[in-house]
């Protein structure tokens, strides 16, 4: 998709948003009706004749403006119209572009026949210029999440932790940013064991990736971690056959903070911004770790594993170590992790679940969040699912002895693994549910949908 700034249109087939008081009163009411179409959300009308293309919104905010316009983007991509105008204002400018740009997202790199429609879009406005600087932010914003959305769309053989890596790197080159790989012997020397014992059965070696953003004279320092879990079979803990489908998507929480770090330097922002991964294969075999076994993480701590498939939490366990260990006095210090189907369970497929200690914390988060058009629910803490995760022969086990609010008591997994000094600096997004979809929904069409990002972005501008 096209999408260009202008004053004056090429065209004549529009764009419309139309709330059910406009339709009432529209000159194209009969027509409308007609058709069936009552300007609910997510509904349109193609009026092929007046070249008018109607979509429904429930009000003119951004959030439902947004939605409109990837309903917009998938209604034209289907048509045989190519170019189409939009009048835009001030307040509209930026949902819209990341609408448009969201919704005509498509995944088409293993297709033998590849949908080469090009859409024009002509966004109108007489202010064309003053809102030039707000149409280049939501492109870069929209387009990191498409990125986020293609690592994660790509296939278990394509993207492994040695290619993950390669991909970082690529990055780093093209953004300039600082670019760190620890491969397998610094793994072992770094005493990562827990990473390493994940992605012992694998044929391809783990990777820790560090990248660094650092404009001069930053104002703030924040830390993203991200779960890279390229394939996550369960290990010996074998995940049933249909629930391994779509585990692809486990290393969605580390392709989010590489789309953050991508939006971040390419919007400038005055922030130092450091994203950590770890880039893991969870697999079975002769050499797989194994429930029972006891891993002396790289903090010391000693973990009991009692199920093979609670891995992410392991890998995130070393990966926060070092963080920490790597950039001292963080203001911010933030994991996103397709951690637990509990997740899912709690809060449905649509809410990323915010956990952490900080309420202000996770107050600024959730505006940032619901202003980029992303929805987070917090999910709290409390002694008694902390005892859950008491060993016997360890320090701490894997999972809790029972088993509701496993999204909660994976967290407080995690939180054993935060410094004293960051507690209050810390959230976890768990991105279970909203990371990946079957079936279209908001801006969001089906495969993976780049979670975390526009909302991340959003709190980052915001410091
Ligand atoms: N990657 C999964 C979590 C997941 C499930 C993500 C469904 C997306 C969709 C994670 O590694 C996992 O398997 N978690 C287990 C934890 C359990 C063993 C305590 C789970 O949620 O079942
Ligand atoms: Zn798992
Ligand atoms: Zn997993």
């Amino acid at each position: 998709m096209n999408i260009k700034l202008t004053n004056k249109s090429s065209t004549k087939t529009e764009i419309k948003f139309i709330t059910s008081e406009e339709l009432a009163k529209s000159r194209y009411k009969k027509l409308l009706e007609n058709a069936g179409f009552e300007a609910k959300e997510e509904s349109s009308c193609f009026l092929y004749e007046k070249e008018k293309l109607f979509v429904g919104v429930e009000d003119k905010n951004a959030n439902s403006l947004r939605t409109a316009a990837a309903v917009a983007a998938r209604t034209l991509k289907k048509s045989n119209f190519k170019t189409a105008i939009l009048t835009v204002s001030e307040k509209s400018i930026k949902p819209v572009t990341e609408g448009l740009i969201l919704g005509a997202y498509e995944f088409d790199k293993y297709k033998t026949e590849k949908n080469d429609k090009k859409i024009i879009i002509e966004l109108v406005s007489k202010k064309h210029t003053e809102l030039k600087s707000l149409f280049k932010e939501a492109k870069t914003v929209a387009e990191a999440t498409c990125y986020t959305r293609d690592i994660v769309n790509t296939t278990p053989d394509d993207i492994n932790p040695e290619t993950f890596a390669k991909l970082a790197k690529k990055l780093a080159k093209e953004n300039s940013l600082e670019c760190a790989v620890l491969e397998e012997k610094e793994l072992k020397k770094e005493k990562c064991n827990a990473i390493l014992a994940v992605g012992r059965a694998s044929v391809h070696a783990p990777r820790l990736i560090h990248l660094a953003y650092k404009p001069k004279n930053a104002k703030k320092r924040v830390v993203l971690v991200g779960k890279g879990l390229t394939y996550d079979s369960g290990g010996l803990s074998l995940k049933p056959a249909t629930s391994m489908v779509t585990m692809k998507m486990d290393k969605a929480g580390a392709s989010a903070v590489l789309g953050m770090i991508k939006a971040a330097s390419e919007m400038g922002l005055d922030i130092e911004v450091h994203a950590f991964i770890g880039a893991v294969e969870n697999m079975i075999g002769g050499n797989a770790y194994k429930p029972d076994d006891v891993l002396k993480s790289r903090s010391g701590k000693t973990i009991e594993v009692r199920n093979t498939d609670a891995e992410g939490r392991l890998v995130l366990a070393d990966v926060l170590d070092y963080a920490q260990d790597k950039v001292k006095n963080p203001d911010y210090l933030f994991d996103f992790a397709t951690l637990t189907g509990a997740c899912m369970v709690a809060l449905g497929q649509y809410t990323t679940g915010v956990m952490g200690h900080s309420s202000r914390l996770k107050h600024t988060i959730g505006k940032a969040a619901s202003n980029a058009g992303e929805l987070t629910g917090s999910l709290p803490f409390n002694k008694h699912l902390r005892k859950l995760l008491k060993s016997e022969i360890a320090d701490i086990c894997n999972i809790a002895s029972k088993p509701y609010g496993g999204a909660i008591t994976a967290a407080l997994f995690l939180d054993a693994f935060i410094k004293e000094e960051n507690k209050q600096k810390w959230l976890h997004f768990d991105i279970a549910g909203t990371a990946y979809t079957e079936s279209p929904w908001d801006v969001n069409n089906y495969g993976a949908t780049g979670a975390g990002v526009r909302m991340t972005v959003e709190f980052l501008k915001g410091l």
